[in-house]
Protein backbone atom coordinates (compact mmCIF):
# COMPACT_ATOMS: atom_id res chain seq x y z
CA UNK A 1 0.00 0.00 0.00
CA UNK A 2 1.50 3.42 -0.86
CA UNK A 3 1.74 6.21 1.22
CA UNK A 4 -0.67 9.26 0.35
CA UNK A 5 1.19 11.61 -2.40
CA UNK A 6 1.52 15.31 -2.03
CA UNK A 7 2.47 17.28 -4.96
CA UNK A 8 4.06 20.88 -4.52
CA UNK A 9 3.71 23.23 -7.24
CA UNK A 10 6.64 25.96 -7.14
CA UNK A 11 5.86 28.98 -8.62
CA UNK A 12 6.79 31.94 -7.10
CA UNK A 13 9.65 32.52 -8.95
CA UNK A 14 9.64 36.35 -10.68
CA UNK A 15 10.25 35.22 -13.87
CA UNK A 16 11.96 38.56 -15.06
CA UNK A 17 13.86 37.01 -18.37
CA UNK A 18 10.13 36.63 -19.68
CA UNK A 19 10.19 40.67 -19.75
CA UNK A 20 7.05 40.60 -19.41
CA UNK A 21 4.04 41.84 -17.03
CA UNK A 22 2.46 38.50 -16.99
CA UNK A 23 3.22 35.79 -14.81
CA UNK A 24 5.88 33.03 -16.36
CA UNK A 25 3.94 30.41 -15.69
CA UNK A 26 0.63 31.95 -16.90
CA UNK A 27 2.55 31.79 -20.38
CA UNK A 28 0.54 29.62 -22.89
CA UNK A 29 2.19 26.40 -23.88
CA UNK A 30 -0.19 24.83 -26.42
CA UNK A 31 -2.92 26.83 -25.77
CA UNK A 32 -2.58 26.09 -21.53
CA UNK A 33 -0.87 28.06 -18.80
CA UNK A 34 2.45 25.95 -18.63
CA UNK A 35 1.19 25.97 -14.63
CA UNK A 36 -1.71 23.80 -16.12
CA UNK A 37 0.02 21.53 -17.44
CA UNK A 38 2.08 21.05 -14.35
CA UNK A 39 -1.34 20.80 -12.51
CA UNK A 40 -2.60 18.39 -14.59
CA UNK A 41 0.23 16.21 -14.39
CA UNK A 42 -0.82 16.50 -10.98
CA UNK A 43 -3.71 15.71 -10.62
CA UNK A 44 -3.40 12.88 -12.51
CA UNK A 45 -1.11 11.26 -10.06
CA UNK A 46 -3.82 10.96 -7.53
CA UNK A 47 -2.79 13.48 -4.79
CA UNK A 48 -4.20 13.57 -1.39
CA UNK A 49 -3.29 17.39 -1.91
CA UNK A 50 -2.02 19.71 -4.15
CA UNK A 51 -0.09 23.27 -2.42
CA UNK A 52 0.99 26.17 -5.10
CA UNK A 53 3.34 28.40 -3.51
CA UNK A 54 3.04 31.55 -4.80
CA UNK A 55 4.74 34.87 -4.42
CA UNK A 56 5.88 37.33 -7.23
CA UNK A 57 2.31 38.74 -9.05
CA UNK A 58 0.81 35.47 -6.76
CA UNK A 59 -2.50 37.41 -6.83
CA UNK A 60 -2.84 36.27 -10.95
CA UNK A 61 -2.27 33.01 -9.97
CA UNK A 62 -4.77 32.72 -7.41
CA UNK A 63 -7.00 34.41 -9.83
CA UNK A 64 -6.52 32.00 -12.52
CA UNK A 65 -6.51 28.73 -10.43
CA UNK A 66 -9.85 30.39 -8.99
CA UNK A 67 -11.81 26.50 -8.54
CA UNK A 68 -9.06 24.51 -8.00
CA UNK A 69 -8.97 22.14 -5.22
CA UNK A 70 -5.57 23.44 -4.33
CA UNK A 71 -3.76 24.84 -0.99
CA UNK A 72 -2.02 28.37 -1.01
CA UNK A 73 1.39 28.52 0.39
CA UNK A 74 3.30 32.24 0.43
CA UNK A 75 6.63 32.70 -0.42
CA UNK A 76 6.89 36.33 0.25
CA UNK A 77 10.61 36.74 -0.24
CA UNK A 78 12.08 34.62 -3.51
CA UNK A 79 14.83 33.17 -1.20
CA UNK A 80 15.33 29.74 -3.09
CA UNK A 81 13.63 26.61 -4.13
CA UNK A 82 14.65 24.88 -0.50
CA UNK A 83 13.01 28.18 1.06
CA UNK A 84 9.88 27.68 -1.11
CA UNK A 85 9.68 24.31 -0.39
CA UNK A 86 9.49 24.94 3.23
CA UNK A 87 6.49 27.50 2.77
CA UNK A 88 4.03 24.10 2.25
CA UNK A 89 5.23 22.34 5.20
CA UNK A 90 2.64 23.43 7.13
CA UNK A 91 0.17 21.57 4.90
CA UNK A 92 1.83 18.66 5.22
CA UNK A 93 0.69 15.41 7.07
CA UNK A 94 3.50 12.68 8.60
CA UNK A 95 2.71 9.83 6.33
CA UNK A 96 2.27 11.85 3.07
CA UNK A 97 5.42 11.63 0.61
CA UNK A 98 5.71 15.02 -1.00
CA UNK A 99 6.65 15.31 -4.75
CA UNK A 100 7.77 18.42 -5.90
CA UNK A 101 7.32 19.66 -9.41
CA UNK A 102 8.29 23.32 -11.13
CA UNK A 103 5.37 25.76 -12.29
CA UNK A 104 7.95 26.37 -15.34
CA UNK A 105 8.89 22.93 -16.14
CA UNK A 106 6.18 21.68 -18.14
CA UNK A 107 6.77 19.01 -20.40
CA UNK A 108 7.56 16.07 -17.85
CA UNK A 109 4.69 13.72 -18.17
CA UNK A 110 3.06 10.94 -16.28
CA UNK A 111 4.31 8.14 -17.41
CA UNK A 112 8.04 9.51 -16.01
CA UNK A 113 6.55 9.87 -12.58
CA UNK A 114 3.71 7.20 -12.54
CA UNK A 115 5.90 3.65 -11.23
CA UNK A 116 7.94 5.75 -8.74
CA UNK A 117 5.29 5.90 -5.67
CA UNK A 118 6.72 5.24 -2.61
CA UNK A 119 10.56 6.25 -3.67
CA UNK A 120 12.09 8.91 -2.44
CA UNK A 121 14.11 10.11 -5.81
CA UNK A 122 15.95 13.14 -7.72
CA UNK A 123 14.60 12.91 -11.68
CA UNK A 124 17.69 13.37 -13.58
CA UNK A 125 18.39 13.36 -17.79
CA UNK A 126 22.00 13.70 -19.48
CA UNK A 127 21.80 16.80 -21.38
CA UNK A 128 24.74 17.44 -24.17
CA UNK A 129 24.54 21.10 -22.49
CA UNK A 130 24.51 21.01 -18.90
CA UNK A 131 24.85 24.60 -17.95
CA UNK A 132 22.68 26.68 -15.63
CA UNK A 133 21.48 23.27 -14.14
CA UNK A 134 22.74 21.31 -10.78
CA UNK A 135 25.12 18.72 -11.43
CA UNK A 136 24.38 15.03 -9.69
CA UNK A 137 27.38 13.57 -7.88
CA UNK A 138 26.89 10.03 -7.34
CA UNK A 139 28.91 6.86 -8.35
CA UNK A 140 26.08 4.24 -7.61
CA UNK A 141 22.17 4.82 -7.69
CA UNK A 142 22.86 6.84 -4.53
CA UNK A 143 23.63 10.57 -4.98
CA UNK A 144 25.56 12.06 -2.81
CA UNK A 145 25.03 15.41 -3.48
CA UNK A 146 23.98 17.98 -5.83
CA UNK A 147 25.96 20.62 -6.64
CA UNK A 148 24.64 24.09 -8.84
CA UNK A 149 26.52 25.80 -11.81
CA UNK A 150 27.49 28.71 -9.75
CA UNK A 151 29.13 26.77 -6.80
CA UNK A 152 30.49 23.48 -8.93
CA UNK A 153 34.23 23.41 -9.63
CA UNK A 154 35.68 22.54 -13.17
CA UNK A 155 35.45 18.72 -12.40
CA UNK A 156 31.99 18.92 -11.50
CA UNK A 157 30.80 21.12 -13.98
CA UNK A 158 32.01 18.74 -17.04
CA UNK A 159 29.27 16.24 -15.24
CA UNK A 160 26.46 15.93 -17.93
CA UNK A 161 23.97 14.42 -15.51
CA UNK A 162 21.91 17.31 -14.42
CA UNK A 163 18.60 18.08 -11.72
CA UNK A 164 15.56 18.39 -13.47
CA UNK A 165 14.17 19.70 -10.21
CA UNK A 166 11.84 17.16 -9.30
CA UNK A 167 12.21 14.86 -6.05
CA UNK A 168 9.73 13.17 -3.85
CA UNK A 169 10.73 11.98 -0.61
CA UNK A 170 8.46 11.28 2.77
CA UNK A 171 6.84 14.24 4.36
CA UNK A 172 8.51 13.85 7.75
CA UNK A 173 12.23 13.23 6.38
CA UNK A 174 11.94 16.46 4.03
CA UNK A 175 10.96 18.68 6.78
CA UNK A 176 13.79 17.51 8.71
CA UNK A 177 16.48 18.32 6.16
CA UNK A 178 14.82 21.73 5.14
CA UNK A 179 15.18 22.63 8.96
CA UNK A 180 18.81 22.27 8.24
CA UNK A 181 19.52 24.44 5.17
CA UNK A 182 21.49 27.16 5.11
CA UNK A 183 22.28 29.81 2.23
CA UNK A 184 26.09 29.89 2.81
CA UNK A 185 26.30 29.35 -1.34
CA UNK A 186 27.11 31.99 -4.35
CA UNK A 187 23.39 33.12 -4.15
CA UNK A 188 22.90 33.13 -1.07
CA UNK A 189 19.42 31.34 -1.45
CA UNK A 190 18.25 28.20 0.59
CA UNK A 191 18.45 25.42 -2.32
CA UNK A 192 16.41 22.34 -2.59
CA UNK A 193 19.09 21.03 -3.91
CA UNK A 194 21.43 20.73 -0.43
CA UNK A 195 18.43 18.46 0.55
CA UNK A 196 20.25 15.67 -1.28
CA UNK A 197 23.46 16.02 0.44
CA UNK A 198 21.76 16.28 3.74
CA UNK A 199 19.79 12.80 3.19
CA UNK A 200 23.14 11.27 1.79
CA UNK A 201 24.82 12.44 5.14
CA UNK A 202 21.63 11.24 7.47
CA UNK A 203 22.21 7.38 5.73
CA UNK A 204 19.03 8.11 3.92
CA UNK A 205 19.97 8.80 0.46
CA UNK A 206 17.67 10.09 -2.62
CA UNK A 207 18.06 7.30 -5.51
CA UNK A 208 18.88 8.86 -9.07
CA UNK A 209 15.79 8.37 -11.66
CA UNK A 210 17.45 9.07 -14.94
CA UNK A 211 14.69 10.16 -17.84
CA UNK A 212 15.52 8.78 -21.51
CA UNK A 213 13.66 11.42 -22.95
CA UNK A 214 16.17 14.99 -22.06
CA UNK A 215 13.61 17.22 -23.81
CA UNK A 216 10.84 16.39 -20.68
CA UNK A 217 13.21 18.43 -18.04
CA UNK A 218 13.58 21.51 -19.97
CA UNK A 219 12.29 24.61 -18.83
CA UNK A 220 11.29 27.89 -19.74
CA UNK A 221 12.62 31.28 -18.57
CA UNK A 222 12.28 33.64 -21.38
CA UNK A 223 9.93 33.73 -24.66
CA UNK A 224 13.34 32.07 -26.76
CA UNK A 225 12.86 28.96 -24.26
CA UNK A 226 8.76 29.15 -24.21
CA UNK A 227 9.32 28.83 -27.88
CA UNK A 228 11.53 25.51 -27.90
CA UNK A 229 8.68 24.21 -25.43
CA UNK A 230 6.08 24.72 -27.72
CA UNK A 231 8.40 23.09 -30.76
CA UNK A 232 8.51 19.84 -28.46
CA UNK A 233 5.12 19.74 -27.03
CA UNK A 234 3.54 20.54 -30.77
CA UNK A 235 6.04 17.24 -31.95
CA UNK A 236 4.88 14.97 -29.39
CA UNK A 237 0.95 15.83 -30.32
CA UNK A 238 1.83 15.39 -34.00
CA UNK A 239 3.66 12.49 -33.93
CA UNK A 240 0.63 10.74 -31.31
CA UNK A 241 -1.40 11.69 -34.17
CA UNK A 242 0.15 9.92 -36.89
CA UNK A 243 0.87 7.27 -34.63
CA UNK A 244 -2.96 7.10 -34.46
CA UNK A 245 -3.33 7.30 -38.25
CA UNK A 246 -4.31 10.61 -38.95
CA UNK A 247 -3.03 11.44 -42.08
CA UNK A 248 -1.06 15.53 -41.71
CA UNK A 249 0.38 16.03 -45.26
CA UNK A 250 3.07 18.76 -43.49
CA UNK A 251 3.22 17.92 -40.18
CA UNK A 252 5.74 20.54 -39.22
CA UNK A 253 2.79 23.24 -39.71
CA UNK A 254 0.22 22.19 -38.00
CA UNK A 255 0.08 23.08 -34.50
CA UNK A 256 -2.62 21.36 -32.04
CA UNK A 257 -3.25 23.75 -28.91
CA UNK A 258 -5.83 21.23 -26.84
CA UNK A 259 -7.45 18.18 -27.50
CA UNK A 260 -7.78 16.52 -30.72
CA UNK A 261 -10.09 13.34 -31.62
CA UNK A 262 -9.69 12.09 -34.80
CA UNK A 263 -11.99 9.12 -36.47
CA UNK A 264 -10.34 7.19 -39.28
CA UNK A 265 -8.55 8.75 -42.54
CA UNK A 266 -8.51 12.19 -41.20
CA UNK A 267 -6.40 14.34 -43.35
CA UNK A 268 -4.83 17.86 -42.18
CA UNK A 269 -3.29 19.88 -44.77
CA UNK A 270 -0.49 22.34 -44.47
CA UNK A 271 -0.60 25.15 -41.68
CA UNK A 272 -3.64 24.16 -39.74
CA UNK A 273 -4.50 25.14 -36.47
CA UNK A 274 -6.50 23.09 -33.87
CA UNK A 275 -7.30 24.93 -30.54
CA UNK A 276 -9.48 24.07 -28.01
CA UNK A 277 -11.68 20.57 -28.21
CA UNK A 278 -11.76 19.24 -31.37
CA UNK A 279 -13.59 16.03 -32.34
CA UNK A 280 -13.15 14.80 -36.34
CA UNK A 281 -15.09 11.54 -37.52
CA UNK A 282 -13.72 9.33 -39.90
CA UNK A 283 -13.08 10.90 -43.28
CA UNK A 284 -12.86 14.91 -42.38
CA UNK A 285 -10.33 16.61 -44.72
CA UNK A 286 -8.91 20.14 -43.13
CA UNK A 287 -7.96 21.94 -45.72
CA UNK A 288 -4.46 24.47 -45.57
CA UNK A 289 -4.03 27.07 -43.20
CA UNK A 290 -7.31 26.76 -41.51
CA UNK A 291 -7.81 27.62 -37.98
CA UNK A 292 -10.26 25.14 -35.87
CA UNK A 293 -11.59 25.78 -32.65
CA UNK A 294 -13.84 23.58 -30.43
CA UNK A 295 -15.60 21.69 -33.20
CA UNK A 296 -17.62 18.51 -33.79
CA UNK A 297 -16.85 17.22 -37.58
CA UNK A 298 -18.83 14.86 -38.04
CA UNK A 299 -17.61 12.10 -41.01
CA UNK A 300 -17.29 13.20 -44.47
CA UNK A 301 -16.80 17.24 -43.38
CA UNK A 302 -14.50 18.85 -45.81
CA UNK A 303 -13.11 21.90 -44.92
CA UNK A 304 -11.34 23.42 -47.72
CA UNK A 305 -8.73 26.22 -47.18
CA UNK A 306 -8.40 28.94 -44.91
CA UNK A 307 -11.41 28.71 -43.07
CA UNK A 308 -11.77 29.69 -39.82
CA UNK A 309 -14.52 27.49 -37.43
CA UNK A 310 -15.54 28.24 -34.10
CA UNK A 311 -17.62 26.22 -31.88
CA UNK A 312 -19.17 24.63 -35.30
CA UNK A 313 -20.99 20.96 -34.91
CA UNK A 314 -21.50 19.41 -38.69
CA UNK A 315 -24.01 16.38 -38.18
CA UNK A 316 -23.05 14.67 -41.39
CA UNK A 317 -20.88 15.01 -44.83
CA UNK A 318 -20.91 18.53 -45.73
CA UNK A 319 -18.16 20.94 -48.00
CA UNK A 320 -17.34 24.56 -46.13
CA UNK A 321 -15.15 26.99 -47.57
CA UNK A 322 -12.22 28.04 -48.74
CA UNK A 323 -12.24 31.43 -46.80
CA UNK A 324 -15.46 30.70 -44.86
CA UNK A 325 -15.92 32.12 -41.40
CA UNK A 326 -18.25 29.99 -39.05
CA UNK A 327 -18.71 31.49 -35.67
CA UNK A 328 -20.29 29.81 -32.27
CA UNK A 329 -23.17 27.76 -32.59
CA UNK A 330 -23.37 27.31 -36.14
CA UNK A 331 -24.83 23.59 -36.87
CA UNK A 332 -24.17 22.53 -40.74
CA UNK A 333 -26.35 18.62 -41.59
CA UNK A 334 -25.32 16.63 -44.06
CA UNK A 335 -25.12 17.39 -47.80
CA UNK A 336 -24.76 21.20 -47.38
CA UNK A 337 -22.39 23.47 -48.91
CA UNK A 338 -20.93 26.71 -47.55
CA UNK A 339 -18.70 28.34 -49.64
CA UNK A 340 -16.14 31.28 -49.65
CA UNK A 341 -16.85 35.06 -48.12
CA UNK A 342 -19.68 33.01 -45.67
CA UNK A 343 -20.25 34.32 -42.26
CA UNK A 344 -22.37 32.17 -40.38
CA UNK A 345 -23.23 32.69 -36.19
CA UNK A 346 -25.71 31.21 -34.48
CA UNK A 347 -27.17 29.63 -37.16
CA UNK A 348 -28.74 26.30 -38.26
CA UNK A 349 -28.47 25.06 -41.54
CA UNK A 350 -30.99 21.94 -42.40
CA UNK A 351 -29.72 18.85 -44.67
CA UNK A 352 -28.67 19.47 -48.47
CA UNK A 353 -29.22 23.88 -48.20
CA UNK A 354 -26.46 25.56 -49.54
CA UNK A 355 -24.42 29.20 -49.20
CA UNK A 356 -22.14 29.14 -51.89
CA UNK A 357 -20.99 32.50 -51.85
CA UNK A 358 -20.34 35.98 -50.04
CA UNK A 359 -23.12 35.97 -47.81
CA UNK A 360 -23.59 36.80 -43.80
CA UNK A 361 -26.59 34.50 -42.03
CA UNK A 362 -26.72 35.13 -37.92
CA UNK A 363 -29.33 33.88 -35.87
CA UNK A 364 -31.36 32.06 -38.24
CA UNK A 365 -32.74 29.02 -38.67
CA UNK A 366 -32.64 27.44 -42.05
CA UNK A 367 -34.52 23.98 -43.17
CA UNK A 368 -33.96 21.36 -46.22
CA UNK A 369 -32.91 22.25 -49.45
CA UNK A 370 -32.60 25.87 -48.97
CA UNK A 371 -29.97 27.88 -51.37
CA UNK A 372 -28.70 31.39 -50.18
CA UNK A 373 -27.96 33.48 -53.36
CA UNK A 374 -24.85 35.27 -52.95
CA UNK A 375 -24.81 38.83 -51.08
CA UNK A 376 -27.84 37.28 -49.65
CA UNK A 377 -27.76 39.27 -45.98
CA UNK A 378 -29.93 38.44 -42.75
CA UNK A 379 -29.89 41.06 -40.82
CA UNK A 380 -30.12 40.23 -37.42
CA UNK A 381 -29.27 43.20 -35.67
CA UNK A 382 -31.32 46.42 -34.57
CA UNK A 383 -28.16 48.55 -33.38
CA UNK A 384 -29.98 47.20 -29.84
CA UNK A 385 -31.45 43.89 -29.66
CA UNK A 386 -31.03 40.79 -32.24
CA UNK A 387 -33.70 38.87 -33.88
CA UNK A 388 -34.61 35.33 -35.28
CA UNK A 389 -34.30 34.92 -39.32
CA UNK A 390 -36.83 31.65 -40.43
CA UNK A 391 -36.31 30.05 -43.85
CA UNK A 392 -38.31 27.34 -44.42
CA UNK A 393 -37.44 24.01 -46.50
CA UNK A 394 -36.68 24.50 -49.79
CA UNK A 395 -36.70 28.02 -50.14
CA UNK A 396 -34.86 30.05 -52.96
CA UNK A 397 -33.56 33.59 -51.73
CA UNK A 398 -32.19 35.39 -55.07
CA UNK A 399 -28.70 37.28 -54.77
CA UNK A 400 -28.31 40.59 -53.00
CA UNK A 401 -31.22 40.07 -50.80
CA UNK A 402 -31.55 41.39 -47.21
CA UNK A 403 -33.54 39.71 -45.13
CA UNK A 404 -34.81 41.96 -42.17
CA UNK A 405 -35.34 39.89 -39.04
CA UNK A 406 -37.91 38.83 -37.06
CA UNK A 407 -39.11 37.39 -40.54
CA UNK A 408 -39.60 33.89 -41.90
CA UNK A 409 -39.36 33.22 -45.75
CA UNK A 410 -41.98 30.20 -46.21
CA UNK A 411 -41.96 26.78 -47.78
CA UNK A 412 -40.38 26.61 -50.71
CA UNK A 413 -40.77 30.55 -51.62
CA UNK A 414 -38.89 32.01 -53.83
CA UNK A 415 -37.07 35.29 -52.93
CA UNK A 416 -35.97 37.64 -56.31
CA UNK A 417 -33.27 39.04 -56.60
CA UNK A 418 -32.12 42.65 -54.72
CA UNK A 419 -34.94 42.46 -52.43
CA UNK A 420 -35.23 43.43 -49.07
CA UNK A 421 -37.94 41.77 -46.98
CA UNK A 422 -39.25 43.06 -43.87
CA UNK A 423 -42.64 41.33 -43.73
CA UNK A 424 -43.08 37.44 -44.10
CA UNK A 425 -42.77 36.11 -47.52
CA UNK A 426 -45.73 33.30 -48.06
CA UNK A 427 -44.81 29.69 -48.94
CA UNK A 428 -44.76 28.61 -52.39
CA UNK A 429 -44.42 32.15 -53.85
CA UNK A 430 -42.13 34.60 -55.52
CA UNK A 431 -41.85 37.65 -53.26
CA UNK A 432 -39.83 40.66 -54.45
CA UNK A 433 -39.25 44.37 -53.34
CA UNK A 434 -37.37 45.99 -56.21
CA UNK A 435 -39.15 48.70 -57.91
CA UNK A 436 -39.63 48.01 -61.67
CA UNK A 437 -36.85 47.84 -64.42
CA UNK A 438 -37.27 50.86 -66.67
CA UNK A 439 -34.88 52.30 -69.49
CA UNK A 440 -34.82 55.99 -70.17
CA UNK A 441 -34.79 56.95 -74.00
CA UNK A 442 -32.12 59.48 -75.29
CA UNK A 443 -30.10 59.14 -72.53
CA UNK A 444 -26.85 60.98 -72.61
CA UNK A 445 -23.54 59.35 -71.63
CA UNK A 446 -21.76 61.66 -69.72
CA UNK A 447 -18.84 63.10 -71.69
CA UNK A 448 -15.14 64.15 -70.62
CA UNK A 449 -14.94 67.79 -70.25
C1 LIG B 1 16.85 24.80 -10.14
C2 LIG B 1 17.73 23.83 -9.36
C3 LIG B 1 18.73 23.18 -10.31
C4 LIG B 1 18.00 22.49 -11.43
C5 LIG B 1 17.05 23.47 -12.14
C6 LIG B 1 16.18 22.71 -13.11
C7 LIG B 1 17.95 24.64 -7.08
C8 LIG B 1 18.79 25.38 -6.12
N1 LIG B 1 18.41 24.54 -8.33
O1 LIG B 1 17.66 25.85 -10.63
O2 LIG B 1 19.53 22.25 -9.63
O3 LIG B 1 18.93 21.95 -12.34
O4 LIG B 1 16.20 24.11 -11.19
O5 LIG B 1 15.43 23.60 -13.87
O6 LIG B 1 16.92 24.15 -6.72
N2 LIG B 1 11.12 29.24 -7.12
C9 LIG B 1 10.31 29.67 -6.09
N3 LIG B 1 10.87 30.41 -5.10
C10 LIG B 1 12.17 30.74 -5.06
C11 LIG B 1 12.99 30.31 -6.13
C12 LIG B 1 12.44 29.56 -7.14
O7 LIG B 1 9.12 29.38 -6.09
O8 LIG B 1 12.56 31.42 -4.11
C13 LIG B 1 10.52 28.44 -8.19
C14 LIG B 1 10.53 29.12 -9.55
O9 LIG B 1 9.33 29.84 -9.77
C15 LIG B 1 10.68 27.96 -10.50
C16 LIG B 1 11.46 26.93 -9.70
O10 LIG B 1 11.29 27.27 -8.36
O11 LIG B 1 9.45 27.40 -10.85
C17 LIG B 1 12.93 26.87 -10.06
O12 LIG B 1 13.56 28.08 -9.75
P1 LIG B 1 14.74 28.68 -10.60
O13 LIG B 1 15.20 29.92 -9.98
O14 LIG B 1 14.36 28.74 -12.04
O15 LIG B 1 15.85 27.56 -10.37
P2 LIG B 1 17.10 27.24 -11.26
O16 LIG B 1 18.14 28.26 -11.04
O17 LIG B 1 16.65 27.02 -12.66
CA1 LIG C 1 14.65 27.48 -13.89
Amino acid sequence: MNKPLHVVILAAGAGTRMQSNKLKVLHQLAGLAMVDHVLQLAQSLKPVQITMVFGHQGEQLIQHHQDQNVNWAEQKQQLGTGHAVQQAVKFFNEDEDVLVLYGDAPLVQNKDLANLQGQQFVLTANLAEPTGYGRIIRSGKYIDAIVEQKDANPKQLAIQEINSGIIQAPAKKLKLWLNQLSNNNQQQEYYLTDVIGLAAKDGSPFIAVQLDDADAVKGANDMAQLAELEDIMQQRRRHEQMKKGVHLIHPQSVDIRGLLTCGKDVVVDKGVIFEGNNQLGNDVHIGAYSVIKNCKLASGTVIEPHSMLDQVVTTGACQIGPFARLRPGTKVADGCKIGNFVEIKKTQLGSNSKASHLSYLGDAIIGKDVNIGAGTITCNYDGVNKFTTEIKDGAFIGSDSQLVAPVVIGTNATIGAGSTITKDAPDEQLTLSRSRQRSVEHWQKPRKK
